[in-house]
């Protein structure tokens, strides 16, 4: 049964109702606020990254729901490795705690599974875990849910660049055909629609090195809470905020 919006939006205090031509292809969030959240209950931050993956299959439930073609969630930047070993050992558990979990409804649900990011220096379980998803989940045709992890927008461009430079070395490529197609073809997001809606909780305004070419046109949404309180009405309320804003991609209306 697919979800009604006019349902959702005809509430009496509400004026709105979305359009679904309104409601965006690709929505990308900042998984942020795991650590905040846990210290404010005096708890460690991994209890904190624990709450984010509850919060994480909430969202992926209800973005589902909502009828959301491609989900991008970042779970951990290429910065990520800079924190103490004893977390990034945590965090590079997560995948596979949340696949055993989490695969067999994300199959059900006909969800895609699939990783932008670098695979060096993750460890091998990690790469395991998140192999067997997207090998199961490859022939699906529902939501994609993509996770960027290990993820850094600059050093994705770099090896966009190498790529790009060692075809025109090869003589493949002419440096007059090189265009943003190419670029984009180039990224680890290859082949997907970009983020029309970015979201990023826990209060922080900032991108941190997430989607910096591939947000060129994105409306941007920052959230007063943190990534494990977000719920499905935080979802809705950016979507309802997405279909109000005036996309105009730098032209004018006549
Ligand atoms: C996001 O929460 C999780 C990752 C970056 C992996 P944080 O761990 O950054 O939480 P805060 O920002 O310190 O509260
Ligand atoms: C961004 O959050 C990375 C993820 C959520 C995975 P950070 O917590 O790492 O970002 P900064 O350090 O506050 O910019
Ligand atoms: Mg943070």
């Amino acid at each position: 049964m697919s979800f009604s919006w006019k349902k959702v939006f005809s509430k009496k205090n509400k004026q709105t109702e979305i359009s679904p031509d309104s409601v965006p292809k690709h929505i990308a969030i900042i998984m942020d606020g795991n650590g905040r959240w846990a210290a404010q209950r005096g708890l460690p931050r991994t209890a904190g990254h624990h709450a984010g993956m509850v919060a994480l299959r909430r969202t992926i439930r209800a973005a589902d729901e909502f009828g959301i073609k491609v989900l991008t969630v970042y779970a951990f930047s290429t910065e990520n490795w800079k924190r103490p070993v004893a977390e990034v050992d945590f965090l590079m558990r997560l995948p596979s705690e949340f696949l055993r979990t989490d695969l067999p409804e994300l199959i059900a649900k006909n969800v895609k599974v699939i990783m932008s990011g670098s695979r060096t220096g993750l460890p091998r379980h990690t790469i395991k875990a998140v192999d067997e998803a997207i090998s199961k989940t490859a022939n699906n045709t529902g939501m994609i849910l993509n996770f960027a992890l290990n993820y850094g927008s600059r050093a994705e461009i770099v090896k966009a660049v190498r790529e790009i430079s060692q075809a025109v070395a090869a003589g493949s490529l002419q440096v007059n055909e090189i265009n943003e197609k190419i670029v984009a073809d180039h990224l680890y997001t290859a082949g997907l629609p970009d983020p029309d809606l970015l979201i990023r909780p826990s209060g922080e305004i900032r991108l941190s090195n997430f989607l910096l070419w591939q947000l060129a046109y994105a409306e941007l949404c920052f959230v007063e809470v943190y990534w494990p309180d977000f719920k499905r009405e935080h979802l809705l309320a950016a979507i309802e905020a997405f279909s109000q804003r005036d996309r105009r991609f730098g032209t004018i209306k006549l």
